[in-house]
């Protein structure tokens, strides 16, 4: 710190510090928050003096997205919002109805309601400790209808209705001796505080009537969701690390015999010649010649996406271009390079560019950009930018996502590949972000709580203890944003489990049956900000009513035990009308939570629940699905590859339910960004009741680019 940023900081101390409180008791006082309109329904209040902060790496705005929303209300009254920068950092105080539920904070394995806890964000490799995560984005929406987002590359800490100053609105006092239930080890206090070290930040708010709206404003405000390419969104399979490109070509023809759809091959560590520190560098006994092997692959339309982590062997190519940009310490004896350097981030895409994308990769898996305190750099490490080993270390994910995809742009050609570790702004980057952490229901709750963070999630499958259970993980697997068989160390293929193998292959041609809908649900991610996989609690008439179970103690009722939340954390919304219900090993029957409205089997189109909780019984052959009313939901013939899909493609357009509705049809060109000046296709299918009967329209809206789709045969799933 420089002498003027001290004596900025000595001065906002003395003009803010102590006050007296009415009885004489010490209390530091905050000032009061001063908000500007950023953009329509965004207000943005600084505290101190700009740092490196995650809102830097955000696309452009989505300006007119975000006034077409119309306008919001600010959700605070401006007097009851506070903020304060003393020596050791900045505190925020944001005001807490006492029935309102906090939802968001990042990748989460469990529950929902962030509540009366609290979360010390920091990027790290799961450890189930709270707010130690891969994407820990401190973002949250209230079920009030609005957002907090504090951007930040510090480790900021949210008390969440949790630590009563003395201030503020203080709860009743209960004498625990006779108050029984009544007294709280957590007595309820009426805001979010949050702290971070460092000189300064920034706090966005986010208005909106529902959460809903202020997950929109704050995806859009970040640049809006990311489109990925058609072709990400087909099937997945990651290779066993030590595979060879012979290997890789028998698999491949083995897809083919066993009828597996495959759109893109990820290569483990063993496609470099030195892997953990990385070399970047092709193995050439592995993989003699690049270029002709990844031809092979593109002449079957196969991509191919390449493992790394980001730490530079002494024996790649590029270590001694990279040193003098690099940190004090080494990850697993590598360097570690300081991408807040321009001058870096040249030398590796570069590197990488030539090497790889100029010849036909696709896109990258960045691992261990997460990592635990053992493996990663220490807090005390110095980087040549200046910035602090924590705050290269909680952004360091992020970086590395937003300098390819920005490279990937220059080129002009689509990315979408994998993350272990993100933070805020990054709804625009093509990355899915994934864990060793492989608990098939934490994987679900993670992919519900990435809807309310800006980020996509993938509960990959990479290998199971019975039939039953790989079942059971690939249908998950295959209604989420990246369908992916992770068998670097298992060495799995889909067919692994010979007895389930018509049920797998089941879910994953229905998962490509669906994709004329699962890209435009993309689509309205990228346009609208709408999450393409979502929480039930971003679902109009979805009631988030908790059920309160009073904690045990010795098999009696322990009246001052600590209460449990049960939470919908294992069902999603799919896109605009499908709600998908896994169901986990063991499991005969479940319960579906349907949210007010009709709701309908999705292989039956049989009216199955409205508003209530029902039990249902699950088949192995799967997954459960349900439409809502007049959910209209365009499906294609189940092809084994997206891009050697040539020529028109027919669609099966069913409808669900009773009443009219209007659903417009996404498609482009699947792969560049020429979609960002309009050259798409957008054709409206509309459901209409004339003289009784439910009729199904299609008309061109917009036609820049030829759409493929052919023929509609349209089916009403609920005649
Ligand atoms: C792990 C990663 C796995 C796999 C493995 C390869 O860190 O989570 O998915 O890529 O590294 O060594």
């Amino acid at each position: 710190m420089n002498r003027v940023q001290l004596s900025i900081i000595l001065l906002l101390i003395c003009t803010s510090v102590v006050t007296a409180g009415s009885d004489g008791t010490f209390i530091s006082s905050m000032d009061v928050l001063k908000w500007e309109n950023v953009a329509t329904g965004v207000w943005k209040a600084s505290i101190g003096t700009k740092e490196l902060a995650s809102m830097d790496y955000a696309a452009p705005l989505k300006l007119k997205a975000l006034s077409d929303m119309g306008q919001a209300q600010f959700p605070f009254e401006p007097k009851d919002t506070r903020g304060q920068l003393n020596a050791s950092g900045v505190n925020i105080r944001l005001p807490l109805g006492a029935s309102e539920k906090i939802y968001g904070l990042g990748l989460e394995f469990q529950g929902l309601n962030r509540r009366s806890n609290v979360y010390h964000l920091k990027v790290d490799h799961y450890g189930g400790v709270k707010g130690y995560t891969h994407a820990p984005v401190p973002f949250y929406v209230s079920s009030k209808g609005y957002g907090v987002f504090v951007s930040t590359a510090r480790r900021p800490s949210f008390y969440v209705g949790i630590g009563n100053r003395k201030d503020s609105k203080l709860p009743p006092y209960v004498d625990r001796t006779t108050g029984g239930s009544k007294w709280s080890a957590r007595p309820i206090s009426d805001a979010v505080e949050v702290s971070a070290n460092g000189q300064g930040l920034d706090v966005y708010v986010f208005g909106g009537k529902s959460p809903l709206e202020a997950v929109r404003r704050y995806n859009l405000y970040c640049g809006g969701g990311v489109l990925p390419p058609r072709w990400g969104l087909g099937f997945w399979h990651r290779m066993h690390t030590r595979s060879s490109d012979a290997d890789i070509l028998k698999e491949v023809a083995d897809f083919e015999k066993y009828d597996f759809p495959l759109d893109v091959i990820g290569l483990e560590p063993g496609w470099q010649s030195f892997a953990y520190p990385c070399s970047f560098d092709w193995d050439k006994t592995r993989f003699p010649e690049p270029k002709r092997f990844l031809d092979q692959l593109a002449q079957k339309g196969i991509r191919v996406n390449l493992w790394e982590n980001p730490y530079v062997a002494p024996t790649s190519t590029v270590s001694e271009a990279i040193k003098p940009y690099t940190g004090s310490h080494t990850v697993w004896l590598g360097e570690v390079p300081d991408y807040t350097l321009e001058a870096a981030q040249k030398i590796l895409l570069d590197h990488h560019q030539k090497n790889h994308l100029n010849i036909g990769v696709s896109g990258y898996k960045f691992d261990e950009v997460d990592g635990y305190d053992v493996w990663l750099w220490p807090d005390h490490a110095s980087f040549p930018s200046g910035h602090s080993a924590v705050q290269i270390r909680q952004l360091y994910g992020l970086m590395i996502q937003k300098m390819f995809m920005d490279r990937f742009r220059e080129m002009n050609k689509r990315t979408y590949g994998l993350v272990r570790s993100s933070n805020g702004a990054a709804s625009s980057l093509g990355f899915v972000i994934y864990s060793d952490y492989y608990d098939h229901e934490g994987y679900v709750t993670a992919l519900v709580n990435c809807s309310l963070a800006g980020v996509l999630w993938t509960p990959e499958i990479r290998s199971a203890r019975s039939d039953e259970e790989w079942v059971r993980r690939f249908q998950s697997v295959c209604f989420s944003p990246m369908v992916q068989l992770n068998a670097w160390s298992s060495g799995t293929k889909p067919w692994s489990f010979p007895k389930v193998t018509n049920i797998v292959r089941d879910a994953i041609k229905l998962r490509m049956r669906l994709l004329p809908y699962i890209y435009t649900a993309f689509y309205d991610y990228n346009q609208k900000g709408i999450p393409p996989f979502r929480a039930m609690v971003l679902e109009a008439g979805f009631d988030a009513t908790e059920e309160i179970v009073g904690g045990k103690l010795d098999g009696e009722t322990n009246p001052y035990a600590e209460t449990t939340r049960l939470e919908t954390t294992d069902q999603y919304m799919m896109g605009p009308s499908i709600l998908v219900t896994p169901v986990f090993t063991g499991q005969k029957s479940r319960k579906v939570v349907f949210p007010k409205g009709n709701w309908y089997d999705f292989y039956s189109g049989k009216l199955v629940g409205n508003g209530e909780t029902i039990t249902i019984q699950t088949k192995l052959e799967q997954i459960p699905l349900f439409v809502k009313d007049s959910g209209i939901i365009p499906m294609m013939p189940p092809v084994n590859n997206i891009t050697n899909t040539k020529g028109t493609i027919d669609l099966e357009v069913r409808h669900y339910g009773q009443k009219e509705n209007t659903y417009m049809l996404y498609d482009d060109d699947g792969q560049t960004f020429d979609y960002e000046k309009g050259i798409c296709s957008v054709t409206e299918l509309r459901v209409q009741r004339q003289d009784g009967k439910l009729t199904g329209i299609s008309s061109t809206i917009e036609s820049k680019w030829p759409s493929r789709y052919g023929q509609i045969s349209w089916k009403f799933m609920s005649q």
